[in-house]
């Protein structure tokens, strides 16, 4: 019996539902699609999804601008479809985690609908209202956070879009509230929620003001126009400086350990995973989150060993120093990040640089997380035409541009492009007919196909190579899934002063896994003198080696190469 709870071994894979897979030709991915593709899943070999929202809203932030909790969006089916889709996941043992935003709702929510109609109604307290703009904060994606709502004759909060209102988590009320949608998905048999944003949800109850000399116009074409590491230093402390106040609140613990409460109530290893970097909101290791993700690693703008093994030694550190220690949380990748085949690429190798980062993710320790299309190599896709863009950031942020930035037309449409998290969002592509098989040929599909779906980027005809992306990640998952220390085992780094390769070891009482990955176009020589240890055999290698054992003293490695041996 396995005495992990089932998400310390699991891999999970993202979904985005709108850009999953369409099976009723409205351009819009569904649950039919996402029931249809679950043997796909199964046989890529993870273990577990997140689903990005799938309730009822009016998508100014793509679903992250929920307008009923407790439903699913019309346009991904009905309520049948999701309990249908959810058994289908458990039948082929793939658990199931929600998204769930706790900051804000839509503007379109009936509970804001209510409270902005006057300053006395049942839910009048529910949201964050002041009379007059009490601060200069901004909100960080549509310039000012307050927004004026003439019904109540006074403005709300929202520390994303306007149609996005911070609700007031003060309020019992609204704690009950969310709590019962929180119980809804779990008694329907849902294995746990990956919480949004929750950094955000109170604020500096003093309402200290910002002191960044910009707005958010400013700030973000500060940041685009930052070349220099001064001019970058400066741009991050702007970025802090001017949200430091909106965020990251003490109070958050209580509430963490409250719904962790919940989450134990249930049967079956219930799980939290914040979408926050802070180890602090795992509490004592055992009564807060069960996890956090290691943005930093994901935030690198280059991934190269020694950052690689900074960022370990670091988070590792901290993880293991809790009461309960705690388990690491990988991602390189998810929809709102550039995608892991563009953004960490060189231009020249990012075919073979997205290959060793996959190696990585799913070799480093703790619980990876992947986005869907990384596994068939996809790529950012740039929408330079404004009129396409669905992310309304963007929309904004280009209105701003050629509003008021005075930048021509033709290169704010460009970054733009750069800066919208459409570029990561586009349809899965699943063969090479058209519209990648997302949807029928003919259908628009919400956001363009990446038309790269017709030169080998897709499901389909990656299944049939043996050297293909999707091959390569069944390989690594594999491997991973038989590999005791691969799933569970402790860390150990080797050659710690290496520049072009990482190494490293994973080992359990039963068996210990040696990881090199060369990050480098030149080959290696390695050796390694570990006690007990002798020969290497590997158990992956992107260079396709056999299984033959290698002396541990000397051990060649090609340019880019990933090998995963096992030590005797
Ligand atoms: C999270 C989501 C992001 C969304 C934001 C507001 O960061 O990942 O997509 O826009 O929260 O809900």
């Amino acid at each position: 019996m396995n005495p992990l709870p089932w998400w310390k071994t699991a891999v999970f894979y993202q979904i985005y539902p709108r850009s999953f897979a369409d099976s009723n030709a409205d351009g819009i991915g569904d649950f039919p699609g996402i029931t249809a593709k679950l043997d796909y899943l199964q046989s890529l070999g993870i273990d577990a999804l997140w689903l990005s929202p799938h309730f009822p809203s009016p998508n100014w932030d793509c679903g992250y601008d929920i307008s009923g909790y407790t439903e699913v969006a019309p346009e991904y089916g009905t309520l049948d479809d999701f309990k249908t889709f959810l058994q289908e996941a458990h039948a082929r043992n793939l658990k199931v985690i929600l998204d769930l935003v706790l900051n804000h709702t839509s503007d379109e929510h009936p509970w804001f609908l209510e409270s902005k109609q006057s300053r006395n109604n049942p839910k009048a307290d529910w949201y964050v209202w002041a009379d007059t703009p009490p601060n200069n904060w901004q909100s960080c994606f549509d310039g000012d956070a307050w927004t004026y709502a003439p019904e109540r004759g006074q403005y709300y909060y929202h520390y994303f879009m306007k149609q996005q209102p911070d609700l007031n988590w003060e309020n019992p009320q609204v704690k009950q509230a969310m709590w019962d949608a929180v119980r809804f998905w779990l008694d329907l048999g849902v294995d746990g929620y990956r919480l949004d944003a929750i950094g955000t949800i109170y604020e500096d109850p003093a309402l200290t003001p910002h002191n960044v000399p910009l707005n958010l116009a400013g700030l973000r074409r500060f940041s685009e126009d930052a070349k220099t590491p001064a001019q970058k230093k400066r741009a991050e402390k702007y970025w802090y400086d001017m949200f430091c106040h909106q965020w990251a609140s003490p109070k958050l613990h209580p509430l963490m350990k409250e719904l962790r409460a919940i989450l134990d109530e249930y049967e079956g290893d219930r799980m939290l995973v914040g979408e926050d970097d802070n180890i602090d909101y795992m509490g004592n290791g055992a009564d807060e989150l069960h996890l956090v993700f290691n943005f930093p690693l994901m935030k690198l703008e280059r991934i190269t060993p020694a950052l690689v093994r900074k960022n370990q030694k670091e988070r590792l550190a901290r993880l293991n120093a809790l009461p309960t220690p705690g388990w690491a949380c990988n991602t390189l990748g998810n929809h709102d990040r550039s995608r892991i085949y563009t953004c960490y690429g060189d231009g020249l190798h990012n075919a073979e640089l997205a290959r060793l980062n996959a190696a990585l993710l799913l070799t480093l320790p703790g619980t990876p997380f992947l986005y869907n299309g990384e596994e068939i190599g996809m790529s950012d896709y740039l929408i330079t035409d404004p009129a396409l863009l669905r992310d309304t950031m963007a929309t904004w942020y280009y209105q701003q541009m050629t509003e008021e930035l005075g930048i021509p037309p033709q290169e704010a449409a460009q970054r733009a492009a750069e800066m919208t998290r459409d570029k990561n969002r586009t349809p899965m592509q699943w063969n090479s007919t058209a519209n990648g098989g997302f949807s029928p040929a003919k259908v628009q599909t919400w956001l363009p196909v990446n038309p790269n779906y017709a030169e080998g980027v897709n499901v389909r005809e990656q299944q049939d190579q043996p050297e293909s992306m999707l091959n390569y990640y069944k390989r690594l998952l594999h491997t991973r899934k038989q590999s005791p220390a691969l799933q569970t085992g402790e860390y150990k780094t080797l050659h710690p002063q290496a520049q072009e390769y990482l190494a490293f070891l994973r080992h359990t009482p039963t068996q210990t896994v040696l990881v090199l990955l060369n990050y480098s176009p030149n080959r290696q020589q390695i050796g390694f003198r570990l006690p007990g240890k002798k020969t290497a055999r590997p158990l992956f290698s992107s260079a396709g080696r056999g299984s033959q054992e290698q002396p541990l003293g000397k051990i060649h490695l090609g340019a880019f190469e990933a090998l995963i041996a096992e030590l005797h």
